[in-house]
């Protein structure tokens, strides 16, 4: 069951870090302060405007390497779908008949035509393109083309929809737009998470979710400045009627694992905790897990639900697309369904009513190069990794670009 280490103090890796996450979180709430980076960090506007270097973020950062892509849970039945729109390269994941899991590029062979949208099922294990009906089965081989007998004569290789690397373990997906065929064995959910976050993954009971809703929303703002506000502590002014209300603004722990990272937010219940001998502790009811998964992906796991949003690269510097998904685990750990629908909403709106709202705010004066910088304080740990990891992403991708 999801999130059982928890629930039963069971020597595991979840429990003991988010007892490392109680102690350290209460350690900072006392001493008024919050972990740190070592210095003050300035980010160049043109980050956030330039085409060249908005193209280069788009190839290496979200088709070169690995992103995630979501739960197990998301596609549970043979033939259920799910489309990622990465920027540059839409794709579909389909779950096999053998329950392995593939992608492919989300356009059809004939004229490129998009297959389809949002998520589903797939009606008789078959694809079947929208504008002239060329059929493909899950494994992505063309199984039917209209008006064959006069098409003339096509390589059958040439006519499979370009399959995309995917890793799925622990209940978790990864994708490689730009894996090549003999790539795809290597992509690995452990190797791509590293060794501690893997002893984590392991045991939280991902695969046990259950998927409880999702929603897509945009911003007209770069996809950094999007992520930014989910990586700040400053709960207090940028969700001062939500978040805010629950948590601790300015009192969070912080650790990179890689280029990815973990956040230790502390309930405004932790201190309930002070007393309490630590073997006694159900630390999840007081802290909650936000992981940052390189580039792009803030995962969330609390006491009741776990919770993701995907931010990805528009069509231009200044557009985002992201989504926003919901999971349980199974069995609802004491929650009603009417519990997780006002979490649900609750956290849509934050996003979508002041998180992408502020990113556009931003945004719209760095379009005026109202200032040439922007700072990142010694407060913001979790922001200023990001911003040294796109840069070195960036600096050491020696490959050509798809
Ligand atoms: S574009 Fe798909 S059948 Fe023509």
């Amino acid at each position: 069951m999801a999130l059982l280490p928890i629930e039963t103090n069971a020597d595991t890796a979840p429990r003991r870090k988010a007892v490392e996450l109680a102690r350290r979180t209460l350690a900072l709430i006392e001493a008024k302060t919050t972990d740190q980076a070592a210095t003050v960090m300035e980010v160049p506007v043109d980050g956030y405007l330039d085409p060249d270097r908005f193209q280069r973020e788009s190839a290496i950062l979200f088709r070169e390497r690995p992103v995630f892509a979501g739960f197990s849970g998301e596609l549970t039945e043979p033939g259920q779908y799910k489309t990622i729109d990465l920027p540059g390269c839409p794709v579909v994941l389909v779950r096999q008949r053998d329950g392995s899991l593939r992608g492919f590029v989300n356009a059809c062979r004939h004229r490129g035509a998009r297959l389809v949208d949002g998520a589903g099922s797939v009606a008789g294990d078959t694809f079947s393109c929208p504008s002239h009906t060329w059929c493909y089965g899950l494994d992505g081989a063309l199984s039917s083309m209209r008006a064959a007998r006069t098409f003339g004569h096509i390589d059958p290789d040439s006519t499979r929809l370009r399959p995309v690397g995917v890793a799925e373990g622990w209940g978790v997906i990864f994708i490689r737009a730009a894996s090549a065929d003999h790539d795809l064995r290597e992509l690995d959910v452990g190797a791509l998470l590293g060794e501690e976050l893997s002893e984590q993954f392991e045991h939280w009971g991902f695969g046990d979710l259950e998927f409880f809703g999702s929603r897509g929303f945009e911003s007209a703002a770069n996809w950094k400045l999007v992520l930014d506000t989910q990586l700040e502590p400053f709960l207090s002014t940028v969700h001062p009627s939500s978040l805010a209300n629950m948590n601790y603004s300015d009192h969070a722990t912080f650790d990179a694992h890689g280029a990815h990272a973990l956040m230790g937010v502390a309930r405004k219940s932790i201190g309930a905790l002070a007393g309490m001998a630590e073997e006694e502790w159900d630390p999840l009811e007081h802290v909650q897990f936000t992981y940052v998964l390189f580039p792009n992906t803030v995962l969330t796991v609390a006491a009741s639900h776990v919770e993701y949003v995907q931010v990805l690269p528009g069509r231009e510097p200044a557009r985002t697309a992201a989504v926003h998904a919901y999971f349980t685990p199974r069995g609802g750990r004491g929650s009603s369904d009417e519990r997780h629908t006002e979490r649900y909403n609750r956290s849509l709106r934050t996003l979508v009513d002041e998180s992408a709202r502020l990113a556009e705010n931003i945004q719209h004066n760095l379009t005026a190069r109202a200032v040439d910088r922007i700072l990142v304080g010694r407060n913001e740990p979790a922001v200023q990794h990001q911003y040294r990891m796109y840069d070195e992403a960036l600096q050491h991708y020696s490959g050509g670009l798809t």
